[in-house]
């Protein structure tokens, strides 16, 4: 078993864990993923599905995942070592490293994207465009795969880099200053986008849910895109938890990350929606949904050039922090199990990540070869670590804190060893232990067989 460095980083201040789990959590997957599976899943179903996952499911897991970290101080192989060895629970921590592993590589192709969105805005290259001539330019984009895989690499060097730097200097500073201002100018193109015509029928599309739409599909969509969203299931936020000092309050950390999350999943909704229902794209177009009808709202508001280029600086940033947390648990593991360098480790991570990365790209392209089971590998590592891997891993750490660990650890971690009053544990522990990994045991085999 390798004992963690005693000088392990930690993060400096309260605000600075908030931010930096807020960061991981707050990414595409809120302003990309989120509104793709809503409108693909049937809108106001799929919403109040995803909430109530996210409340009852979601929170337990993330708070789970920080005692874990917290009570070890170690990455997620080194975190089940140490609380549970000569066991097979470190299988979990394993299991997490590849599903990072596998995110990364697809979420860097979207991660690209914001950067050839942040090019074209800056040249201005949107201006008097319509719908169709909008659409052209994302699927030429595609097609042309090369300028994908660069942008790509791009974005996975400039994660190395911050993950090289560690945690205080690196991800800490980068994701305080900037989220407050993503959620500004989300406030912002939401008053735009519910002021044009036809914005009512987006917004009954979000809110007014059909509950005849809520199918076994529905349901596992819905818990794997909390899990995405919320950074649970893989460890993310054990490696996380690990950096957060023994004097913070674990459970407040888990709701103010959830409740920043939420809100950005739901105000990008409420971007989306209305807009692309006025400008008549349909809900289910896909990965085409949002970045075809951002550009057009951008045409409609005044100053929307600078706007433009403001937000896809800020959506490229929150892409960074999240693939900051996923390459971090991989780079984490690296260096505290198989004792490599920090910089070692992370050039080896990113090289491996980008091997994998290129095809996930290129298998967007139009017609496409580089499939698996009749899908592009893009989509089919996305359904893989999303739907399968995060509810597997989330519903494994679920019953790891509430049967192995048991209730005297858990509730000593929980209250800093008595310092914090929490009068609900009881009920907390309740639900880790019984709601939550029936309820997730039930969506994930009721998806399966679907
Ligand atoms: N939560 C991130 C998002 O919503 O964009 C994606 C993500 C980051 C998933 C880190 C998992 C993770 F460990």
């Amino acid at each position: 078993m390798a004992e963690p460095k005693k000088n392990r980083d930690s993060f400096g201040s309260k605000i600075g864990i908030v931010a930096a789990a807020a960061g991981s959590a707050v990414g595409l997957g809120n302003i990309y993923r989120f509104p793709c599976e809503a409108g693909n899943n049937g809108g106001g179903a799929f919403l109040i599905v995803y909430l109530i996952v996210v409340l009852v499911l979601g929170i337990p897991a993330m708070l789970s995942e920080f005692v874990i970290g917290r009570s070890a101080q170690a990455n997620p192989v080194g975190s089940f070592k140490k609380l549970a060895p000569k066991t097979a629970w470190p299988i979990v921590g394993y299991l997490g490293v590849i599903c990072g592993f596998i995110i990364l590589s697809f979420y860097s192709t979207v991660s690209g994207w914001t950067l050839e969105y942040i090019v074209k805005s800056v040249a201005n290259d949107f201006h008097g465009k319509d719908l169709a001539a909008i659409e052209q330019d994302f699927a030429d984009f595609h097609n042309m795969g090369w300028k994908n895989v660069l942008w790509q690499a791009i974005f996975i060097f400039l994660t190395g880099f911050v993950v090289f730097k560690g945690v205080q200097n690196g991800i800490e500073k980068y994701a305080k200053i900037l989220m407050p201002v993503l959620l500004l100018i989300l406030v912002v193109l939401g008053v735009r986008s519910l002021t044009l015509p036809g914005a009512k029928e987006g917004l009954t599309f979000l809110f007014n849910p059909d509950f005849s739409k809520i199918t076994g599909k529905v349901l596992i969509n819905a818990l794997g895109q909390a899990f995405f969203s919320l950074s649970v299931g893989m460890g993310a936020m054990i490696t996380y938890g690990s950096y957060i000092q023994k004097n913070d309050n674990l459970t407040t950390t888990a709701l103010s990350v959830t409740l920043a999350d939420t809100l950005i999943a739901i105000l990008a909704g409420i971007v989306i929606f209305p807009a692309a229902f006025s400008f008549g794209i349909r809900p289910e177009a896909g990965t085409g949904l949002v970045f075809n009808t951002l550009p057009l709202i951008f045409n409609q508001i005044t100053g929307g050039y600078f706007f433009c280029i403001i937000f896809f600086v800020l959506l490229a940033v929150a892409a960074l922090t999240s693939t900051i947390s996923l390459l971090e648990v991989v780079v984490a593991y690296f260096v505290e199990e198989l004792h490599m360098t920090r910089k070692g480790a992370t050039v080896v991570a990113c090289v491996a990540n980008m091997a994998l990365g290129v095809f996930a790209s290129l298998s967007l392209k139009t017609g496409t070869s580089i499939q698996i089971a009749g899908l592009p590998l893009f989509g089919a590592l996305d359904f893989f670590s999303s739907n399968i891997l995060l509810p597997l891993g989330g519903l494994l750490i679920v019953l790891f804190v509430g049967w192995f660990m048991g209730k005297k650890r858990f509730y000593k971690e929980v209250t800093n060893e008595g310092e914090v009053k929490l009068h609900v544990k009881g009920v907390i522990l309740f639900i880790i232990r019984f709601i939550a990994p029936v309820a997730i045991a039930i969506i994930f085999v009721s998806g399966l067989v679907k």
